[in-house]
C-alpha cells in the first residue's frame, strides 16, 4: 500500500480529517519518530470540511502511538494477584461465554454489564447494544460518555424532544457573539478554537465571551472573561435572562409560537437581579451587564460548552438554562447561532446515535419510551418485552453494583476506569471485588489491566474499518490502513463472536463492519439522526457527510443545521423552557476543606495518557502533574512555585507540585486529570473527586470538590518506597512487570 488514506483523527470530538501515508514511499525518505522508528506520516486533510487541513499536536503525532505498548494476545488469570498467562482466542472466549451463561442463568441478565467508550466506532457500539440490550436483555451498557456529556444529551432531550447538537462549525465563522462557558476550547478542542479565533481576530465587531473560573488560554483571547465562582453558572444564566427581560431584548414571536413553559421560567428569573447575581458569581456588576448587552445586541449568538457545564450535580439544569437564553432570544436554527455542545471523544456522537448509554436505544431512542423499545425489538426480531423498561446501570452504578454483589460480570472496553472514575480509591476497591472482569483494550499496560481476569487485544483506529461522527454531526469513514499487532481483533467482531457462541447466530451473522453499519442505519429511519442514505461505500465515494442524511439525499459539503423550521422533536413541535434555581456545588468548601478543587485537561495530553504518555513530544510538553494555586493562597499556605503539597479531600489525597499562577481565582485550585498510577505516584485528580451526580443525566460532578492543602514536610516524604505501595498499586506493579519481561 503506497497510497495515502483519508481518515479522521481518533483523539477528540472536533474530528479533524487526516491523510496518512506509509513510512516508506517510493522515491522518498522513510518517516521516522525521534527514536528512529519508521512511522506513518500524518497531515491534515484539506478536503475535510470540518478542519480544512488543520491538526493539533495530538493529531500530528498520533502515528507514533500505533505500535507502542500494544496488547497483542488474549491473556487470562484466575485471580488478580497472579500474573497473566497467554491463551488462545478460543480459550478466552470459551471462558467468557461460560461465565456469561452461568451469571445469566444464576443471577439474571441484570448482573451482567459492559462499560464502553467514545473511542468505539459506531459499529462497535451498535453490536454491543444488540448483544446486551437485545439478545441478553439487560440495559446495562454504559460508556465513559456518562462522565463526559450525558448532561448535554439529557438537556437536549428535555428542551428539544431529542438529542442532537443543532449547530455546525461554519457557525463559528458566522456568529456575532461567541459565548463560551465550561470549555477550555483552545486546549481541548484546538481546531474549533483556531477557526473561531481567526474569525474573531479579523472581525472587530464580533465578541467573544469566556466564562471560566480559570484564566485559560481560551479566556486569554476573550473580549470579556467572567471568572465566576465554581457552581454559579445557573445564577449567571438566570441573571443574564433577567436583564434581557428587563430590556425587552426577547423574541416574543418565537416564545409564543415555538416554545412552551415560558411563564414558569419568567417567574424564576425575577429572583435573579443583577446585583445579587454579580455577588454570587463573584464578578463585577458592569461585567455581568456587558455580557447581557453583548447577548442582547448580537444578531447571532453561538454558545459553546463542554465538560465545565456537563460534569455537575446540576448538569442537565445548567444545559437547559443555557438553552433557555437561546429560546427567549430565538438564537437557534439560523446560521451563526445556537447552543452547541462540544463532544469530548472522537465518536461519542456515534455512541449517542447507536444508543450507547444505559438510558438510550439505537436511533436516538430512549429506554423508557415503550414505543421506542417496541420498534427496536421488532427490528431485531425479538419477543416483545425483551428490552427491560428501566434504564440500565450507569457508570457509577456499575461500581456500586460491584460493591453490593449485584454486578457479577463486568466487561470494560476501550477505556480506563481505574483512572477516570470519580472517588478513585472507592472505585479501585470495587474493581478489586469484581468476581469477573473482562478488559478489551488496544494498549498494555494500563491501570485498569490490574483489575482484569481476562484481557482481550483490540484493534484500534487505523487497523479496522468503521464510522465515527464528530461534534458537528459529520460522519466519516475511517478505513483500515495499518497491520494490527499480534492477534488483535475489532471490538465489534469480538462481541459478534460472543453473540454467536451464545446461540444468536443469525443476529450476529455480519460479514464486515459495512454490514453492521448497513443494519444500524435502518434503525435511524425517520429519526432526527436519519442516516439511511449513508453506507461505507457511499462515504468512501463522496467523503464525509453531515446528518440528517435520509435515503436519496445528495452528497454535499454545504453545512447542515437542525431546527431551521423552528419545529422541534417534542409531540407538539415546541421547545421547552426549563425553570431551574441554582443549587450550587454538591460539596461546597467549608472550614475543614476550604478550597474548591477543579479539574481539567492540557493541550497535548489525551485523557489517561494511554496513547499520549507514550509520545515523546507530548511528554516533554507536559512532563508532570501540578496544582495551580493563586499567589495569595500560596503565600497564606507558605508555599512557592515547585513546592510539594498534599491535597486532601474527604475521600483521598494527592501529592502535587504547586504552580503559582494568577490564572486561577483565590480559593480555587486546579489539577489536570491525566496522571494515573502508571504515570506518576499519588497524583490522581480522582483520588479527590466525589461521585455526586445530576439527578437527570447521572453525570458525576468531576469538576468540583472541597479540599484542604498541606505543605509536604521532609518527614512526610521520608517513607520508604515499599511502604508507599498501596495494595492496589502492588497489583499494578504485577502488570507493569509482565510487560517489561
Ligand atoms: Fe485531533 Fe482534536 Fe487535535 Fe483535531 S483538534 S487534530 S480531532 S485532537
Ligand atoms: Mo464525551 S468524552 O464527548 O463522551
Amino acid at each position: 500500500m503506497t497510497d495515502s488514506t483519508k481518515t479522521l483523527c481518533p483523539y477528540c470530538g472536533v474530528g479533524c480529517g487526516l491523510e496518512v501515508s506509509p513510512p516508506a514511499q517510493p522515491g522518498k525518505a522513510t518517516n521516522r519518530d525521534s527514536q528512529g522508528n519508521p512511522i506513518w506520516q500524518v497531515r491534515g486533510d484539506r478536503a475535510h470540511p470540518s478542519s480544512k487541513g488543520m491538526v493539533c499536536v495530538k493529531g500530528a503525532t498520533v502515528s507514533e502511538s500505533l505500535d507502542k505498548s500494544r496488547l497483542k494476545y488474549p491473556m487470562m488469570r484466575d485471580s488478580l494477584d497472579e500474573p497473566f498467562r497467554r491463551v488462545s482466542w478460543d480459550e478466552a472466549l470459551d471462558r467468557i461465554v461460560n461465565h456469561l451463561q452461568t451469571v445469566r442463568f444464576t443471577y439474571g441478565p441484570s448482573a451482567i454489564c459492559m462499560y464502553g467508550s467514545g473511542q468505539f466506532q459506531t459499529e462497535d457500539y451498535y453490536v454491543a447494544q444488540k448483544l446486551l440490550k437485545g439478545c441478553l436483555g439487560t440495559n446495562n451498557f454504559d460508556a465513559n460518555s456518562r462522565l463526559c456529556m450525558s448532561s448535554a444529551v439529557a438537556g437536549y432531550i428535555q428542551s428539544f424532544g431529542s438529542d442532537g447538537p443543532p449547530c455546525c462549525y461554519d457557525d463559528l465563522e458566522e456568529t456575532d457573539c461567541a459565548f463560551l462557558i465550561g470549555t477550555n476550547t483552545a486546549e481541548c478542542h484546538p481546531i474549533i478554537f483556531n477557526r473561531l479565533a481567526k474569525y474573531h481576530k479579523k472581525n472587530r465587531k464580533v465578541k467573544m465571551v469566556v466564562v471560566d473560573p480559570r484564566r485559560t488560554d481560551t479566556a486569554a483571547k476573550a473580549d470579556l472573561h467572567l471568572a465566576i465562582k465554581p457552581g454559579t453558572d445557573i445564577d449567571l444564566f438566570n441573571g443574564i435572562a433577567h436583564l434581557l427581560m428587563r430590556w425587552g431584548a426577547i423574541d416574543t414571536y418565537f416564545i409564543d409560537e415555538c416554545t412552551k413553559d415560558f411563564p414558569a421560567y419568567a417567574e424564576i428569573i425575577q429572583h435573579y437581579p443583577p446585583e445579587l447575581v454579580a455577588r454570587r458569581c463573584g464578578i463585577r456588576l458592569d461585567d455581568l451587564e456587558k455580557a447581557a448587552r453583548y447577548w442582547a445586541e448580537a444578531d447571532k449568538v453561538l454558545s459553546l460548552w463542554s465538560m465545565g457545564l456537563n460534569q455537575s450535580s446540576e448538569g442537565t439544569a445548567k444545559v437547559r438554562t443555557l438553552i433557555n437564553l437561546h429560546l427567549m432570544t430565538a438564537q437557534i436554527g439560523k446560521p451563526g447561532c445556537g447552543p452547541f455542545s462540544l463532544t469530548g471523544q472522537p465518536n461519542a456522537m456515534g455512541g449517542r446515535e447507536a444508543g450507547g448509554l444505559a438510558n438510550l436505544l439505537p436511533g436516538y431512542r430512549q429506554v423508557k419510551n415503550p414505543q421506542h423499545r417496541a420498534e427496536v425489538e421488532r427490528f431485531w426480531g425479538l419477543p416483545s418485552g425483551r428490552i427491560p423498561s428501566e434504564n440500565g446501570l450507569n457508570a457509577w452504578e456499575m461500581i456500586t453494583g460491584l460493591e453490593t454483589g449485584d454486578v457479577q460480570f463486568l466487561w470494560v472496553a476501550a477505556t480506563n476506569p481505574a483512572v477516570s472514575m470519580p472517588d478513585i480509591n472507592r472505585t479501585k476497591a470495587a474493581l478489586l471485588k469484581s468476581p469477573f472482569t473482562v478488559y478489551q483494550e488496544a494498549y498494555y499496560p494500563t491501570e485498569t489491566a490490574a483489575y482484569a481476569h481476562v484481557l482481550l487485544p483490540a484493534k484500534q483506529w487505523s487497523e479496522k474499518t468503521g464510522i465515527m461522527t464528530n461534534s458537528e454531526r459529520r460522519v466519516t469513514l475511517c478505513p483500515a490502513f495499518h497491520q494490527p499487532p499480534g492477534e488483535a481483533r475489532a471490538d465489534w467482531e469480538v462481541l459478534a463472536e460472543v453473540g454467536r457462541r451464545l446461540g444468536f447466530t443469525e443476529e450476529f451473522a455480519f460479514a464486515s463492519s459495512a454490514d453492521v453499519y448497513a443494519e444500524f442505519v435502518q434503525l435511524t429511519r425517520g429519526q432526527l439522526c436519519d442516516m439511511t442514505g449513508l453506507s461505507h461505500e457511499f462515504l468512501a465515494k463522496y467523503g464525509p457527510q453531515q446528518w440528517p442524511f435520509p435515503e436519496g439525499s445528495e452528497p454535499t459539503t454545504e453545512s447542515k443545521r437542525l431546527y431551521t423550521d423552528w419545529r422541534f422533536k417534542t409531540a407538539d413541535g415546541r421547545a421547552r423552557f426549563g425553570a431551574f434555581h441554582s443549587r450550587g456545588l454538591a460539596e461546597p468548601p467549608d472550614s475543614d476543606y476550604p478550597f474548591v478543587l477543579t479539574t481539567g485537561r492540557l493541550y497535548g495530553h489525551w485523557h489517561t495518557q494511554t496513547r499520549t504518555g507514550r509520545i515523546e513530544k507530548i511528554t516533554k510538553m507536559h512532563p508532570n502533574p501540578f496544582l495551580e494555586v493563586h499567589p495569595r493562597d500560596a503565600s497564606k499556605l507558605g508555599v512557592e512555585d515547585g513546592c510539594l503539597v498534599e491535597v486532601r479531600s474527604r475521600r483521598g489525597l494527592s501529592r502535587l507540585p504547586v504552580k503559582v499562577t494568577k490564572a486561577i481565582a483565590p480559593g480555587t485550585v486546579f489539577v489536570p486529570m491525566h496522571w494515573g498510577e502508571l504515570w506518576a505516584q499519588d497524583a490522581e485528580a480522582n483520588a479527590l473527586t466525589h461521585p455526586e451526580s445530576c439527578p437527570y443525566s447521572k453525570q458525576p460532578e468531576l469538576k468540583a470538590c472541597a479540599v484542604q492543602i498541606v505543605p509536604v514536610t521532609a518527614e512526610l516524604d521520608s517513607l520508604p518506597a515499599e511502604e508507599k505501595l498501596t495494595p492496589v498499586n502492588k497489583l499494578l506493579s504485577l502488570v507493569v512487570g509482565a510487560s517489561e519481561s
